[in-house]
């Protein structure tokens, strides 16, 4: 179980069908830090991502010299790799003049605007870079990021973070997992080669070519109302049913929805704020992201209660295709009532480096 970093035509931790857990943390480089301290950062990144993906320690654990301090800090040593991917993400503000990296900017990045509903805590948002671990052991992610953010020190700073446990998005092959709302998520996502090329991977884009761009949205769900919602009202909401996941319209978890069928009473058997009616490609333009979205949990808020939601993370070769169905969620989706965005950001993704090479090397050139 273990998942090539370097050479692959594509960053890992993408279109790999999603492990079981994910750690997503942001960093912030400290005001002192140069464009050589950027490429410092992003070289040791990658040597050791390319390490821990191989299921191996990044330095010594236990040093022969009593006096030394560990290089790795060994809550993973002797785990399988568990199939981690460490997947890397540049902010819009590292393209500015302090790194001389202006005329290098990703086409497509900026930052997000506001959005209907929102309601995005400034400690939770954006960030000069993102890191997303995703393993089948949630040891072994928070191993990863732990010892990422241990090796530049100094030079960058922790941002904000969110702990996803059980994915709540499918790849190929995969059966369709739940969210904490208790509906299968991830039934229509993307998944065949030619929907990545024309909606995930970036294309034309000089050194960004092969990368995507990545779209973080921490949702809260507020739990205790909706499981006192009744089954029918949640069944409308999504417009699918509750265990096998079938839209209001068919019988099968797989069967296609039918936007525009009527029920006995002339109204649309899928109501036109239900969820899927509101973001399905059928109704939004023909727009597609691929969505791998994490449970999470924070424990307990202030008022006793669950403090839980959705770590929504989104790949999209144009970051519009997120805003544009946002705007018709957060404009009309009855989901509305149970969840609220409280973190954001936008990110672009390089393609995957090539061995003896590091994460966006070629930007530097
Ligand atoms: C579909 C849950 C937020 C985009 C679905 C489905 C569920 C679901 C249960 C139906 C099964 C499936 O096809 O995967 C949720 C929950 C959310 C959330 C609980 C928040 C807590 C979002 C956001 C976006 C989004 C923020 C994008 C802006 C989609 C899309 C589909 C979908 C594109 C597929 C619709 C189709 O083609 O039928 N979601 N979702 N969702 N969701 Fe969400």
């Amino acid at each position: 179980r273990t998942h090539p970093f370097y050479d692959q035509p594509h960053p890992a931790g993408i279109s790999t069908p999603p492990q079981r857990h994910a750690l997503f943390m942001t960093f912030d480089l400290v005001d002192r830090a140069t464009r050589s301290d950027l490429q410092v950062l992003l070289a040791r990144w990658s040597a050791a991502i390319a390490q821990l993906a191989k299921g191996r320690t990044i330095g010594a654990v236990q040093p022969a010299r009593a006096g030394a301090v560990g290089a790795d800090t060994g809550e993973a040593a002797g785990l399988d790799p568990a199939g981690l991917t460490v997947t890397v993400g540049l902010g819009s503000s590292i393209f500015d003049k302090r790194f001389g990296l202006e005329h290098r900017r990703p086409a497509l990045l900026e930052e997000l605007p506001d959005l209907p509903s929102d309601q995005i805590q400034p400690s939770l948002s954006g960030g000069d870079l993102s890191v997303q671990a995703c393993a089948d052991d949630p040891q072994v992610a928070y191993h990863a990021v732990r010892n990422l953010a241990r090796m530049v020190r100094g030079t960058a700073e922790t941002g904000w973070t969110v702990m996803g446990f059980g994915r709540a998005s499918a790849g190929p092959g995969q059966e369709t997992p739940r969210n904490l709302m208790g509906f299968k998520d991830g039934t229509r996502n993307i998944s065949t080669p030619d929907d990545y090329d024309h909606f995930v991977w970036v294309t034309d884009d000089g050194w960004m070519s092969g990368g995507t761009y990545q779209v973080v949205r921490k949702i809260q769900m507020n739990l205790e109302i909706w499981d006192a919602d009744d089954i029918a009202d949640q069944q409308n909401i999504f417009g699918r049913t509750k265990s096998a996941g079938a839209p209001l319209t068919g019988h099968r978890e797989m069967d296609t929805p039918d936007f525009h069928a009527t029920g006995k009473d002339g109204k649309p058997a899928i109501p036109g704020t239900a969820h899927i009616a509101l973001a399905a490609h059928e109704n939004n333009g023909g727009t597609k992201i691929l969505r791998r979205a994490y449970n999470y949990t924070d424990g307990i808020n202030k008022y006793g209660q669950l403090d839980a939601g959705l770590l929504m993370i989104i790949y999209a070769n144009d970051p519009d295709h997120f805003v544009k169905i946002q705007r018709r969620l957060g404009a009309s989706d009855r989901l509305n009532e149970y969840i609220q965005h409280i973190g954001s950001g936008l990110w672009a993704i390089p393609p995957a480096p090539r061995s003896g090479h590091f994460i966006a090397e070629d930007l530097f050139i």
